[in-house]
């Protein structure tokens, strides 16, 4: 054997040693095989398996202690949500509620280093899998939170709940939507909730006090058709780019303003072209001949709170789409844009909210540093909960991770995981045992 075939020998040896060492830790039940097993759990859509997390979460729930009920708020029953309950000393006072997704965007798997149901843990920590930051590392987080002050005795004042909600990527119609509309809702006397956030390359926690609301725009034009060689006006295809042209003006004034560095992009009006639709097919193509008599355009647009809605509705009515330049449109709300009260949906990140001060201070007690409170330029289940007039705050506790949310080769880290556990004993501890002096 020559000394490179040696050497070979050796490292084939060593690496296969290695791999059985690393299997039988996935024997063990351990906090991170408890992640990786939720993680090896397929709830992409379009077709999200929701029996299985359920029934694993169930399980994890019994091992707790926990009280354990299934909702359902469709016909079918497809798209169960989970609700755990950790009692409190006092039934009375306001819960705290600990929200997550049991769904997760779809992977494409060839484009991913480690297959994306895998959970495979690299040999510096890394966990790949999809929903590894979104968000299934809050769910396990909560639960060994509980775990770890359970065993310590620690028993909450007020009633913690957890729930595990079915459809938030497809925009929560029938998981939160539902849920935070009905009766079990109101049952539980929710005064606060922590729901998602993301993770952080630096070294802070990232803490989002409102989403923007999302709209979906369609301009449809119509005109005369005309032969392609002939110049003539209002047709639909220019009707309809001279909206575009108005649209993409008030695009990059508000664009202007965050590359200016005077506001976040979450804290802008976005609108984005996504789809232009006209044309008269002909073959593989179109007819280059024809000035069509129809035209349409999507927008997706995002309001900040800070933005009365109803000046954004009458811009698209005057400017956006005006009929008298034959234009219509439709304009899809996907979501609320007040409380049931009529206030934005933005959670107080002041002393006016008495569980920010104390959430606040929990996480400096865990040795924790919170960034700025932010806007979530995108959206989450949160947004329900806020029009309830529930407080809300989007938290996943990751920093010096890169944000990988729906992107390929999603992970996240074993020691941030084990470190997000600590930071939750910390918030639920204080969260749950508070009392404030009016009550
Ligand atoms: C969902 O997962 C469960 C448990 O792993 C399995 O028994 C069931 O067949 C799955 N359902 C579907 C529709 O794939
Ligand atoms: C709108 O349509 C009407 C009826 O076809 C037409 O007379 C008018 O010129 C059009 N106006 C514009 C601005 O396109
Ligand atoms: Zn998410």
């Amino acid at each position: 054997m020559s000394n490179h075939l040696l050497t070979l020998a050796i490292v084939l040896v060593l690496a296969a040693t290695g791999g059985a060492h690393s299997e039988q830790q996935h024997q063990h039940d351990t906090p991170i095989s408890r992640f990786q097993n939720y993680l090896r759990i397929n709830t992409a859509h379009p077709n999200p398996n929701y029996t299985a997390p359920v029934s694993f979460l169930t399980a994890i729930a019994q091992t707790l202690n926990l009280q354990i009920q299934t909702l359902h708020f469709t016909p079918s029953k497809s798209k169960p949500l989970l609700l755990l309950t950790w009692p409190g000393s006092h039934p009375s006072l306001p819960s705290l509620l600990l929200n997550s997704h049991l769904d997760s965007v779809p992977a494409e798997s060839h484009k991913w280093a480690h297959p994306p149901f895998s959970a495979h843990r690299t040999a510096d920590g890394r966990i790949f899998a999809r929903g590894a930051q979104d968000d299934k590392c809050i769910a396990i987080q909560y639960l060994e939170a509980i775990r770890t002050l359970k065993a310590a005795d620690f028993a909450p004042i007020r009633p913690v709940h957890l729930s595990f909600v079915p459809d938030e990527e497809i925009g929560g119609l029938d998981g939160v939507a539902k849920f935070a509309a009905s009766e079990e809702f109101r049952d539980l006397n929710v005064g606060f909730m922590l729901d998602e956030g993301q993770a952080n390359p630096g070294d802070e926690f990232r803490v989002f006090y409102a989403d923007r609301t999302p709209w979906n725009l369609i301009v449809k034009a119509k005109g005369a058709p005309g032969h392609g060689s002939r110049l003539y006006d209002n047709g639909a295809m220019e009707n309809l780019m001279k909206s575009v042209e108005v649209m993409t003006r008030f695009r990059a004034a508000q664009f202007d303003v965050v590359k200016a560095g005077k506001a976040a992009l979450s804290e802008v009006i976005s609108v984005n072209p996504v789809y232009l639709k006209s044309g008269i097919a002909s073959g593989d193509g179109f007819a280059m001949n024809v000035q069509p008599s129809e035209a349409e355009a999507g927008f997706d647009i995002r309001i900040p709170p800070t933005v009365d809605p109803e000046l954004v509705r009458k811009r698209i009515a005057e400017e956006w789409a005006p009929e008298a330049r034959n234009l219509t449109y439709q304009l899809i709300e996907k979501g609320p844009t007040r409380d049931f009260r009529g206030r934005p949906l933005a959670t107080p990140t002041d002393d006016s909210n008495p569980w920010w001060s104390v959430f606040k201070q929990a996480i400096a007690s865990a040795g924790g540093k919170l960034a700025k409170p932010e806007i979530l330029a995108s959206t989450t289940d949160a947004r329900f909960m806020r029009q309830q007039g529930i407080p809300t705050l989007g938290f996943s506790p990751m920093t010096n991770t890169p944000i990988l949310l729906h992107d390929h080769n999603e992970f996240l880290k074993d020691t941030v995981f084990l470190k997000g556990i600590k930071v939750y004993e910390s918030v639920i501890s204080a969260l749950s045992s508070f009392v404030e002096i009016s009550e």
